[in-house]
């Protein structure tokens, strides 16, 4: 990519990089992922072991993404080709970006069906759908909708308008406009839902379930579901935060932008658990519900609430808007490339990979009523894919990307980029990358998978 024309790119303050990446990271990833993962894999144990896989291997992976993007400003498939038309890389290194933006493809097809049910449920929010809801009648919602694929089709079809929309318009125009809006609002919105869940839920059972572990009960499936949230959750792998690094301004310190990315994204989903787990406990949903955790909880809190039809039309809002903000870069790479490597317009190549994402997304949402036929090793499609991605083509993603730039960049390309004001940030982030990120994810994914 000539370098004035991705000039042109580049974010003016250093705080556009954080906000516009924030918005990436925290999304559905931590308001419906992780309590239902975190439910489903033991609480406390899991948590312990969440925190440090984005210690140990989410922000090191994080902060190689943006450092690679930044250094050659361009998309990731044109970096890598342009790297090695430089003789720095073999060519064969062009399949990560490939697989980066195969990943972040399929992970939309269902994260915009789930979005979908978030516009349902603020359209049933607004008409006051959760006023007074009992428990039964929550359950029912959710499984009416899951019943219905033409209503889950409709609002599959608006999120991805909306999707096609925003990522059509120039990536730098709006969205840190918006995400310095909603990332406050959303914080302090979670906080006071719940403090309130808290009075009227079993706040103790909750705290006990979230933040008491032993060490039984780790296993290689809770590391190996921690590693894949930590990857999903922060948007790392799937060449979406290396395609904002590029934008990203050269007075902003790489490590301590990403160290704020991933202490927000972990702030919003240890909110989103405390919200959630009190209403769990107090009225004996299951906690091992899986998707249906956030969607079956969040009424009954509504509906209990004063207010509660004003604060679940907020709430819905916030949750479209952060889903719409993370959907976004997960198209960012292919209309990146298709704008600068065909001139295609970058309306024309969100159009272009929008539909076929709508396209899959319908064999998702069928998944859920007509399709729910166990398609391959008990799984459906929608199963299929969530696993594919979170415990597979993540990992794999995150450990080439990882390996590529630990031990195949020069290190003198990438130290120009880290070099801060305290210069050590350097060697502390090139060496627990290569040393403990990179081993650790292949250990974790290897040993998951034999186990599993
Ligand atoms: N990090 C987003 C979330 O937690 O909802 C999900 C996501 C965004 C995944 C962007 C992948 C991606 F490329």
């Amino acid at each position: 990519m000539p370098e004035s024309r991705c000039l042109q790119g580049i974010w003016s303050s250093p705080w556009i990089f954080i906000f516009a990446a924030s918005g990436s990271a925290v999304g559905l990833g931590n308001i419906w992922k992780f309590p239902y993962v975190l439910g489903q894999n033991g609480g406390g144990a899991f948590l312990l072991v969440y925190c440090l896989c984005l210690l140990l291997v989410g922000l090191p992976v994080l902060m190689a993404e943006v450092a690679l993007g930044r250094t050659v400003r361009s998309n990731p498939i044109d970096t890598v080709n342009d790297l090695s038309e430089r003789h720095i890389l073999h060519s064969g290194w062009v399949f990560v970006p490939w697989l980066a933006g195969v990943t972040g493809f399929l992970i939309l097809t269902f994260y915009s069906v789930i979005a979908g049910w978030s516009l349902a449920y603020l359209d049933r929010a607004v008409s006051g759908e959760f006023v007074g809801i009992t428990q039964e009648a929550a359950y029912r919602m959710f499984d009416t909708l899951l019943a219905t694929p033409a209503e889950m089709l409709l609002w599959h079809t608006i999120f991805m308008a909306l999707v096609i929309l925003t990522v059509g318009q120039s990536v730098t125009r709006g969205l840190s406009a918006v995400v310095k809006i909603l990332l406050p609002v959303l914080v302090v919105t979670l906080i006071l839902l719940a403090s309130y869940s808290m009075l009227i839920g079993n706040s103790a059972e909750a705290l006990n379930f979230m933040f008491r572990w032993s060490w039984q009960d780790v296993s290689f499936d809770v590391i190996l579901a921690a590693v894949g949230l930590a990857l999903f959750s922060l948007s790392v792998g799937m060449g979406a935060m290396f395609a904002y690094g590029a934008y990203m301004s050269k007075r902003m310190s790489i490590a301590r932008a990403c160290t704020i990315v991933v202490g927000v994204d972990l702030l919003v989903a240890i909110l989103a658990g405390l919200v959630i787990f009190p209403l769990v406990f107090s009225f004996n949903i299951d906690v091992e519900a899986g998707p249906s955790l956030t969607f079956v909880s969040l009424p009954i809190i509504f509906g209990n609430l004063l207010g509660g039809q004003f604060f679940a039309g907020v709430f819905f809002v916030l949750l479209v808007v952060a889903a719409l903000t993370s959907a976004i870069s997960m198209l960012e790479l292919f209309v990146a490339w298709l704008h600068e490597r065909f001139s295609m317009t970058r309306l024309k190549a969100a159009v272009f990979m929008g539909i076929a994402v709508w396209f899959v997304g319908i064999a998702v949402l069928l998944s859920f009523n007509h399709w729910d036929n166990k398609l391959l090793l008990g799984l459906n499609v929608f199963e299929l894919l969530d696993s594919m991605t979170s415990l597979v083509l993540l990992p794999v993603g995150a450990i080439l990307l990882s390996i590529m730039v630990a031990w195949f960049i020069p290190h003198s390309m990438l130290q120009n980029e880290m070099i801060t004001k305290q210069a050590n940030h350097f060697q502390w982030w090139y060496k627990t990358l290569k040393f403990i990120s990179i081993p650790a994810m292949v250990v974790i994914t290897l040993a998951g998978w034999i186990g599993g």
